[in-house]
């Protein structure tokens, strides 16, 4: 039995509390304290569909299974450092003011751009992608690369794009721009990242033709 406390917490979302593991600095605990777990089961069947198709674990982290917690069950997952060792921050982090977006403007833009790749490349299935689920990765050189760390997988009822490459990339293209015009919507005064999306749409453009 492993035993959190809240002096470990690195993250919250909705649904669930993320912990630096008291054993390994390098990995996380996810525990459910709202809701019930039916999303996690389904994040770890998808992990587990990963794992078959043996994909590099390059943008998304790394799942190491279960353990028993004072909280309740966790999931143990790599946890996203930058190269300094401080918790990654989040996308929306960088996106939520308009002169750190500025910043790090090139650095975002080509994360995103190889982020996108790595999801199509890999064919990984997202549901509703948002910048909180996002963390961003800051390397020595100064650039980023991207990690999606919630909302993996495939929440239709007949998942026919887990075993459909040309299925998959559709989606996958669809969900990419759906969540650019959910990120032009909700950082509407946020010009940079209003002319970065711009920029990388005649890229995708290109792209989608293949
Ligand atoms: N592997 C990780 N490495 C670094 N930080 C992480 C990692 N996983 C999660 N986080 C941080 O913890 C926060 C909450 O985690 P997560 O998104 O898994 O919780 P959730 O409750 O499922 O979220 P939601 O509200 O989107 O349903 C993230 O927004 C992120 O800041
Ligand atoms: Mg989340």
């Amino acid at each position: 039995m492993i035993n959190l406390d809240k002096s470990r917490l690195v993250g919250k979302g909705l649904h669930r509390e993320v912990y630096r593991h008291p054993e390994n600095n390098n990995l996380c605990i996810k525990v459910v304290v709202h809701g019930n777990a039916d999303e996690s089961r389904r994040e770890k069947e998808y992990y587990r569909l990963l794992e078959k198709r043996r994909i590099v674990w390059g943008m998304i982290p790394r799942y190491h299974g279960d353990v028993e917690t004072n909280l309740g069950p966790g999931s143990v997952f790599d946890l996203v450092l930058d190269y300094n060792g401080a918790v990654s921050k989040t996308l929306g982090y960088y996106l939520s003011s308009n002169e750190r977006t500025r910043e790090y403007y090139s650095c975002l833009s080509n994360a995103l751009d190889l982020l996108k790749h790595y999801l199509l490349q890999h064919r990984i299935i997202t549901m509703t992608l948002k910048p909180k689920n996002i963390v961003c990765q800051r390397m020595a050189s100064g650039k980023f690369r991207l990690f999606v760390v919630d909302n993996i997988g495939n929440s239709d009822f007949i998942p026919i794009c887990n075993y459909s490459s040309y299925l998959a990339k559709k989606k996958i293209l669809r969900k990419w721009q759906h969540f650019e015009h959910r990120m032009l919507d909700a950082y509407e005064l946020n010009h940079a990242l209003h002319k970065m999306l711009t920029t990388t749409h005649s890229h995708s453009k290109h792209h989608d033709g293949n």
